[in-house]
């Protein structure tokens, strides 16, 4: 699949989901690999990197700050690190496309540079909300500024010298953790950053991977500016985001059994297999190892029936981008699943209580959503089409829901797939799924 505008995907009815395979790389840690590696000292190798726009979009800003960044002819991402102080300023904007994980992690990192800087991307990027990082960026001393909104483009000037500040997070956050965990690299003094419940935790593991101090307590991490971070060998583990979407795919089809291997199984990204496990799915982790501080292993899941539950509210950080799979998990469940405490899913890449409360009802399932969450109530999924609304995520959550579909699902404005995952309709296809790429023009039966 490329990543043109305007591609559709359809979903046959039925099939089930075998094999053993390996999903793409996580999205977060090559966002990390790539950043960390350029303002290392020395030479930093990435095996896994995930070639999805997003990564891509932050390896191209690096590149436009003068960071040498190359394919090794054995298909690794070879960075040439700057050091700290090493970056140069761009040419023109950095344009992040879909990425809310550049600009935030971005954000953080450019506010202690000494050129100016611009920070832009497409028009859901540009929807979302950016004064989580530009107000404890202003804090800490940066000159940071976004539209009436709260919005980007974020244009950026240089500071003599940034503060250290305790910053407490109003909802828990990795992006704006990690953004001023970033800027404490460039900052005078300590710089503590504390959240209510736990989130994904890959900047503190792989700053320290790369020889950087820091100080957890509790649910606080610290780090002093003025440091150094040196080159290292990173790997990749398998997209748990990715994989769960065959997660939920083996779990609600029959007869499935399916192996994904190598996953990262990071316990701040473990959400949702405990949420799966506790409406009755049969998920065993195996081969559990630790590569470049992250553990990984290999997920076997076979069908099971499921049953709906009260969502945990402790762990909706730790399977944030898990929902528009879990939902369709919900319904294809026995009885009501609901969920409260999650109003951040209404500023993703899409909003993504009312994307998949709309498609699921398009779908003939009883979805309400709430201001913070959603009630679904398991039953027969009819067929019918979906607007992803660009939303990558919501795309690959309804192309999973075919596996249990009554006919066709059409699932328009899928392009965007490619931020994450690379090759999900091949992928997907070879275990079993019914799925092919549209031409635009194409109108399902649903529609007639
Ligand atoms: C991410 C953190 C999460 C997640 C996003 C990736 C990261 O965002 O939704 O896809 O890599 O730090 P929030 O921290 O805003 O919840």
């Amino acid at each position: 699949m490329d990543n043109k505008q305007h591609i559709n995907l359809q979903v046959m009815p039925g099939g089930k989901l075998t094999g053993n395979i390996r999903v793409p790389g996580d999205k977060s840690i090559s966002h990390r690999a790539i950043m960390l590696g350029a303002i290392a000292e020395g030479i930093t190798d990435i095996n896994g990197f995930l070639k999805g726009t997003d990564c891509l979009a932050t390896l191209d800003a690096f590149t436009q700050m003068g960071v040498s960044i190359k394919e090794t002819n054995t298909g690794q991402i070879q960075i040439e690190g700057v050091g700290l102080h090493g970056l140069t300023a761009p040419n023109g904007p950095l344009n992040l496309g879909n990425s809310g994980t550049s600009m935030r992690l971005l954000a953080g990192l450019l506010a202690g540079q000494r050129f100016p800087v611009t920070l832009t991307g497409d028009a859901s990027l540009l929807r979302r909300p950016m004064r989580r990082v530009t107000e404890p960026l202003a804090l800490m001393g940066a000159k940071i500024s976004a539209n009436e909104q709260g919005t980007a483009p974020l244009h950026i000037e240089p500071v003599p010298k940034l503060q250290s500040i305790p910053y407490a997070l109003p909802i828990a956050s990795a992006q704006v953790k990690s953004c001023l965990l970033l800027a404490g690299l460039y900052a005078q003094g300590t710089t503590c950053v504390r959240e209510p419940t736990p989130s994904r935790d890959h900047t503190e593991r792989m700053l320290q991977e790369l020889g950087y101090a820091i100080q957890y307590r509790d649910l606080e991490t610290c780090l002093t500016g003025g440091g150094t971070l040196q080159g290292h060998a990173i790997n990749v583990p398998g997209d748990i985001s990715s994989a769960a979407f065959f997660l939920v795919g083996a779990s609600i089809a029959p007869q499935s059994d399916l192996t994904l291997q190598q996953v990262g199984i990071n316990p701040t990204r473990l959400g949702i297999v405990h949420i799966l496990r506790a409406m009755g799915a049969n998920i065993n982790i195996s081969n559990v190892e630790k590569r470049c501080g992250e553990p990984i292993a290999d997920i076997r899941i076979q069908s099971a029936k499921l049953h709906g539950i009260n969502i945990p509210k402790e762990l909706i950080p730790v399977a944030i981008d898990e929902f528009p799979a879990v939902f369709i998990a919900a319904a294809c469940a026995e009885g009501k699943t609901i969920l409260h405490g999650a109003s951040e899913l209404r500023v993703k890449e899409s909003d993504r209580i009312q994307a998949m409360a709309d498609g699921l009802n398009n779908l003939g399932i009883v979805a309400k959503p709430y201001p913070d969450g959603i009630y679904i109530e398991g039953g027969k999924i009819a067929s019918g089409t979906i607007l992803s609304l660009g939303d990558h995520r919501i795309a690959m959550a309804f192309a999973i829901a075919g596996l249990r579909a009554a006919g066709e699902i059409l699932i328009k404005d899928c392009a965007n797939v490619h931020t994450s995952f690379p090759g999900f309709v091949e992928l997907a296809a070879s275990i079993g799924l019914n799925i092919k790429v549209l031409p635009s023009n194409h109108q399902s039966q649903a529609d007639l």
